[in-house]
């Protein structure tokens, strides 16, 4: 086992917990969070919501932190060493620009400027969006680990050393 398969390993790890965080604790926030802070008296509300927002965003930060370090690792082992098909940098592109739609829209749902206020006030509709995006990015994802990827430098067929002479 060398050391570019360990971190390989490493970080698609890192890549697949991040994603199952991020994406997870956006359906949870949209689907159980959401609907019960509406249940209660608008005072407490805000007060437990504030206390929510402090503790996820820790951890929706540190989720796209690890994304984009894994994911940015990834697409870099597989442009040098690989060559792939003529369909996979394209969709790739679109996975990139997706994931960074979510990730500008999870950091104004939990940031603290007046645009964040703003968009928190149609929540449901942002977090919607997102689950949206982020189930369209995971198939991409999918699409894209099919593909067939050709080593660049394929390893040379190991030659006979010597051996009889053929008549
Ligand atoms: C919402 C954000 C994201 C989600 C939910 C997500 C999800 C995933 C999933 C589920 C996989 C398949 C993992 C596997 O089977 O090993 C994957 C692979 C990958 N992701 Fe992401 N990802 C996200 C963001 C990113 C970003 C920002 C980048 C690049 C900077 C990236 C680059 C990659 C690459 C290169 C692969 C490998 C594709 C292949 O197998 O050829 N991802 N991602």
């Amino acid at each position: 086992m060398d050391i570019a398969f360990l971190l390989g390993l490493l970080f698609r790890w890192l890549h697949i917990l991040a994603a199952i965080v991020a994406v997870g604790g956006t359906v949870f926030a949209r689907f159980v969070v959401l609907p019960t802070l509406n249940e209660w008296p608008a005072e407490e509300r805000a007060r437990l919501h504030a206390a929510l927002r402090a503790r996820w965003s820790k951890i929706i930060q540190a989720a796209i932190a690890f994304l984009l370090v894994s994911g940015l690792y990834n697409i870099a082992v597989t442009s040098i060493k690989y060559t792939v098909p003529a369909w996979y940098n394209p969709l790739f592109g679109v996975k990139f620009l997706l994931a960074m739609i979510i990730f500008a829209v999870a950091s104004l749902l939990i940031g603290k400027t007046p645009l964040a206020d703003q968009v928190r006030r149609n929540a449901p509709f942002w977090l919607n969006l997102n689950i949206a995006l982020a189930v369209l990015v995971v198939c991409i994802s999918g699409i894209l680990r099919t593909a067939d990827k050709v080593p660049k430098q394929p390893v040379q067929a190991e030659m006979p050393v010597s051996g009889p002479a053929t008549p």
